[in-house]
């Protein structure tokens, strides 16, 4: 059921489905709630799944100049104190990770779990951040095109003619991203700190979710991380990019469920 929540004078727009313990899906940079469609509809069998439509995505309004991470698990928290929710396991895909990871560090005591889904706790290079500064440029002018080039490599070259579907679906919601909330978030995540810490001084256990032909985030930086928390988990995606959601949707929505019934068993 889609419902909105009041944050900083905006509607916040999200999805509740299921019951039982809570799971929260966080989107990436360019998507909205309906990316997880699929699979919050799968995880939804078995748990409650909120899906929230981050600041200047999807259907919830830009708020301002700057969309840091912080600001944006604010929103997260908002809509999870208005349905009096206290305990859920957290999972970010890429920016969503950022906002995780955030979130994590502002708010530890109500996260049983966190899945970092293709995303880093690193900061940008200097190299990232001069190209987030480029394409703010381009986005500014026009965002159709680079949005075009940019989803088809979200996905692993093997994948493209096989899952045309969700290729038009995801390049059709990074289309609606309004130009504000786009800059407003490359503004955010090219100022995000390392959140090294966060991961390594968690309470609560940790899952990767990393893919071998992601060309977004190599694999191998993200394999480091993941010594880093006392309880790690993680699965490498032989044949998925940066979107496993939809690329290897069985496999992630199998480690998920496991992972997150034994954060809430463990409690
Ligand atoms: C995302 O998919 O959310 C972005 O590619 C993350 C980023 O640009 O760092």
């Amino acid at each position: 059921m889609i419902k909105y929540a009041d944050f900083r004078n905006t509607k916040v727009r999200y999805s509740d489905k299921g019951k039982g313990r809570v799971i929260v899906l966080l989107h990436g940079f360019l998507e909205s709630l309906e990316i997880f469609d699929e699979f919050s509809e799968k995880l939804s069998k078995r748990f409650r799944v909120i899906s929230i439509d981050l600041p200047g995505h999807g259907q919830t309004p830009a708020i301002g100049y700057v969309h840091s991470m912080e600001l944006m698990a604010e929103c997260v928290k908002l809509v999870l104190d208005s349905l009096t929710l206290r305990k859920y396991v957290v999972v970010g895909h890429s920016m969503g990770g950022y906002v995780a990871l955030a979130f994590a560090e502002l708010f530890p005591q109500n996260v049983s779990g966190l899945c970092i889904f293709h995303s880093t706790a690193m900061p940008d290079s200097e190299e990232k951040k001069k190209d987030r500064e480029r394409v703010m440029q381009i986005v500014k002018k026009d965002h159709t095109q680079f949005v075009s080039d940019l989803i088809p490599k979200l996905f692993a070259q093997e994948n493209i003619s096989l899952l045309k579907k969700e290729v038009v679906k995801a390049k059709q919601i990074a289309l609606t991203t309004p130009k504000e909330g786009i800059v407003s978030a490359l503004r955010g995540m090219k100022e995000r700190p390392s959140r090294e810490l966060v991961l390594k001084n968690a309470m609560f256990p940790i899952l990767f979710i990393i893919g071998k032909q992601d060309a977004i985030l190599a694999w191998e930086n993200l394999l480091l991380l993941t010594s880093l928390p006392k309880r790690s988990f993680n699965i490498i995606l032989e044949h998925s990019g940066h979107m496993g959601f939809y690329e290897a949707l069985d496999e992630t929505f199998k480690a998920l469920r496991k992972f997150t019934g034994m954060c809430f068993r463990n409690q």
